[in-house]
């Protein structure tokens, strides 16, 4: 993943844990640096270890940690220059769902490398949806349940999200509920 991602991690364990526990988690990791280039592609495994290291560090489970990082994630965008992308995409929460594959396609122009997830918003009832979720990678979910609730908090909405369990016809994604709550 692009190093922004990897940053991402680095100032929210700054920001709550200190320097001193960010060190103690890259030596966990194992890896061998404490920063990363924002605009630089590096191997996924950096940022599982770095995952790793943080629930074997905090004693957080695993799906909290990612969940955790997901509302960050919204923080920490919208303070980098990519902000105003996902504030282009619309005031509403559903209209920034509806326009996260073309943000992550705009943001393919300043980052080649990227391997963007995909999304499907389908409404499925009064003020229900779901939303459809492709990627190449493995156990992102919880990322994914904290992203939405960031995002709704960003465009000042209240949702409830649910991760769906798997069927036949979704064995190649995952599918989340969501209802807009008043
Ligand atoms: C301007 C805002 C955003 C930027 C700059 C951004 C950028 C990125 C970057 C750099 C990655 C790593 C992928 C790679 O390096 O190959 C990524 C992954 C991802 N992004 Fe975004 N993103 C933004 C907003 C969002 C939002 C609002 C969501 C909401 C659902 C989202 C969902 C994801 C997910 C789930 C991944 C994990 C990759 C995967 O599932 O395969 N992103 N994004």
């Amino acid at each position: 993943m692009y190093g922004m991602v990897n940053e991402g991690i680095h100032t929210f364990i700054q920001a709550n844990y200190g320097d001193g526990t960010w060190q103690s988690i890259c030596d966990k990791a194992g890896l061998d640096r404490r920063e990363f280039e924002r605009m630089a592609s590096y191997d996924d495994a950096i940022t599982y270890s770095l995952v790793g290291a943080i629930v074997d560090q905090t004693g957080i489970s695993q799906d909290e940690v990612l969940q955790i990082f997901g509302g960050y994630w919204i923080e920490f965008v919208n303070q980098s220059n990519f902000g105003k992308l996902m504030r282009m995409s619309g005031d509403s929460f559903v209209d920034r769902v509806n326009g996260l594959d073309d943000m992550h396609d705009r943001i393919l122009l300043a980052m080649p490398h990227l391997k963007p997830p995909s999304f499907e918003l389908e409404g499925v009832g009064d003020k229900t949806y779901h939303l459809h979720y492709y990627s190449d990678r493995e156990g992102l979910s919880p990322m994914v349940i904290g992203l939405l609730y960031g995002l709704a908090s960003d465009t000042g909405e209240k949702i409830r999200v649910t991760h769906l369990p798997a069927t036949p016809e979704t064995s190649d994604h995952e599918v989340f509920e969501i209802v807009m709550l008043d």
